[in-house]
């Protein structure tokens, strides 16, 4: 017995690009007085980049001061200094652990999908050299819901033909978590900082297709009862 799919999310699990997202947003808020840190981060983890900003802002107490125009604006300035962040990213890039598991899940044929509410994600992915490795990116362009709704992970189900309560969804947000869970499929967290994963590993290193397999050996079936 195996999972049906395991589905991925991006920003910090295939790449460090929440730590980019974070050095973008930390410029845009310090540009309007707002000082936001790690932990602030931590929030704007998993969540669309209007829903940050706004979450920014609430920091700041200055939510009821920002028209839409200029939201627009904010969003704009952080996207480009973020874009222009990521040609630091090339196939190196990927964290540890994540390579070899895309072939040996590609091996067993277990069909891989992302779930990413980055608009980003297919530029992120080509700088990877990832693109083919994926069998379905959910779209983020097409989703109404950030996590921790599930709409991202039942989209990539959806995609790959798969029910959500045969897959494997892995996550470094807590938003993230809340996602898989919510979909009805198994959650692995990556960090330290997470509640309510099925299986919490401290960072990507340590995640390996026998690892995963006896994960879905010893909770499936206690998890679809
Ligand atoms: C998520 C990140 O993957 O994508 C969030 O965890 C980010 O931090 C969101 O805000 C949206 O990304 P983008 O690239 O569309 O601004
Ligand atoms: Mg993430």
């Amino acid at each position: 017995m195996k999972p049906k799919a395991v589905i991925f999310d991006l920003d910090g699990v295939i790449t460090d690009t929440a730590h980019l997202h974070f050095l973008a947003w930390q410029r845009v808020a310090s540009e309007i007085g707002i000082e936001i840190d790690e932990q602030i981060n931590e929030q704007l983890k998993g969540i669309s980049r209007m829903d940050s900003l706004a979450r920014i802002l609430c920091v700041g107490g200055v939510e009821q001061h920002v028209d839409q125009q200029e939201r627009i604006r904010l969003a704009a300035r952080k996207n480009a200094l973020y874009v222009a962040s990521l040609q630091q990213l090339k196939p190196d890039s990927v964290l540890p652990g994540i390579a070899e598991l895309l072939e040996e899940l590609h091996r067993n044929n277990v069909p891989v999908g992302l779930a990413s509410v980055s608009l980003n994600a297919p530029r992120i992915l080509e700088a990877l050299g990832l693109q083919e490795q994926f069998d379905f990116c959910a779209d983020a362009s097409q989703i109404q819901h950030s996590k921790p709704h599930p709409e991202i992970f039942l989209a990539a189900c959806a995609g790959l033909g798969v029910c959500a309560v045969h897959c494997i969804g892995i996550e470094d947000a807590q938003a993230g978590i809340e996602a898989i869970n919510a979909s009805g499929m198994l959650s692995v967290g990556i960090g330290k900082q997470l509640e309510h994963a099925d299986l919490l590993l401290p960072s990507t290193g340590e995640l390996s297709w026998p690892l995963l397999q006896t994960f879905w050996l010893t909770q499936h079936s206690a998890h679809v009862v």
